[in-house]
């Protein structure tokens, strides 16, 4: 016979209303923001299917309105901007441009929905004819502070045109010093950061790059991106960024990067993010739709491992379907 000398951790999991009462943690609607990739466009029907990320679309501003308002009814409480502009130039102009895409997707979604917290990534490469983050230089190095200046602007101009948090995605040295300056500057001292702070040169990107159109057309991003085997590194790069001005620091990609979170959580008292990036997005996708995997579920499991591992924010693809999951 069993003596009763031992842990009977079943006791707690014998039925569904125990088992809600002592869960530990929990992914909430306002957790969650959602990435949009809007296109300047003439054909305001504009809707594409993105090929490698099944469910995402490049998106017309119309059909961006239309789709965050059908979002918003079911609890939609944040959004993350990507433009993709009609014309590129070597220095991304369009990036900084006050009718810039993203400033008017910014407008628009502002004046529809006021209460949506309307975040921007800041970044050139969607911008740059040679899908760069920042310029290049003549020999192909990839320049830093004439980078941050541009990046700077860009942020402004989101900021003037209505943006509630500022999301800067490049990993330049000193970004965030230089856009807390410029919003300070011009009057937007309680506009927030949320930085990029630590970001992996991660092949999860690949389906992005195909959404946004900013495939690199050569070289790569590993001089500003860190390197995934780095963890030490990824400390330092958040301290450096909240010194410099950052009010909530991102961990992406996220999941193969959990404990990255976790060190930056036992390490800092600011909000934590996580950006469940493209690749892990599009690898649930292909699995369920094979019907190997239980779609739902995995997604729950894997926003749910974010918040376990010390993230407060998830910014993740799955977002308008997890929403509509939570309204059944
Ligand atoms: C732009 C940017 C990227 C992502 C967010 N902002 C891609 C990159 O650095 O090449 C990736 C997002 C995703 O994969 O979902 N700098
Ligand atoms: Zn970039």
């Amino acid at each position: 016979m069993l003596d009763s000398d031992f842990h009977r951790g079943r006791r707690l999991r014998m039925s569904p209303g125990v088992r809600a009462m002592v869960r530990e943690n929990h992914v909430r609607p306002e957790d969650l923001v959602m990435p949009y990739f809007v296109v300047e466009t003439d054909d305001s029907a504009f809707k594409k299917p993105i090929g490698s990320m099944p469910g995402q679309f490049q998106l017309s501003l119309s059909e961006l309105e239309k789709q965050v308002g059908a979002a918003v009814k079911n609890g939609l409480a944040s959004v993350l901007l990507f433009g993709i502009p009609k014309h590129k130039d070597e220095a991304g102009s369009q990036a900084y441009a006050d009718e810039g895409i993203v400033q008017e997707a910014v407008r628009r979604l502002k004046d529809r929905f006021p209460e949506l917290v309307v975040i921007t990534d800041v970044c050139l490469c969607e911008y740059t004819s040679h899908g760069h983050c920042g310029i290049v230089h003549k020999g192909g190095e990839i320049l830093n502070d004439p980078s941050v200046d541009l990046i700077a602007r860009a942020a402004l101009s989101h900021v003037r045109a209505g943006a509630d948090m500022v999301a800067p995605s490049d990993m330049f040295d000193g970004r965030i010093l230089a856009i807390r300056d410029t919003l300070d500057e011009n009057g937007f001292a309680a506009t927030p950061i949320m930085s990029y702070a630590v970001k992996y040169a991660s092949a999860y990107y690949g389906p992005f790059r195909e959404a946004a159109e900013s495939t690199p057309k050569f070289g790569d991003r590993k001089t500003h991106q860190m390197d995934p085997a780095n963890s030490r590194e990824a400390l330092r790069e958040a301290a450096a960024d909240l010194d410099e001005g950052a009010d909530i620091l991102m961990v992406k990609p996220g999941l193969p990067y959990l404990d990255i979170i976790r060190q930056l959580r036992d390490t800092f008292e600011t909000p934590i993010a996580a950006y469940n990036v493209s690749g892990e997005y599009s690898m649930i996708k292909a699995a369920a739709a094979n019907g190997w995997i239980d779609e739902q579920r995995v997604v729950m499991e894997t926003l749910t491992s974010f918040k376990r591992a010390g993230a407060d924010i998830i910014l993740s693809y799955h977002t308008e379907d997890v929403l509509r999951w939570m309204n059944k």
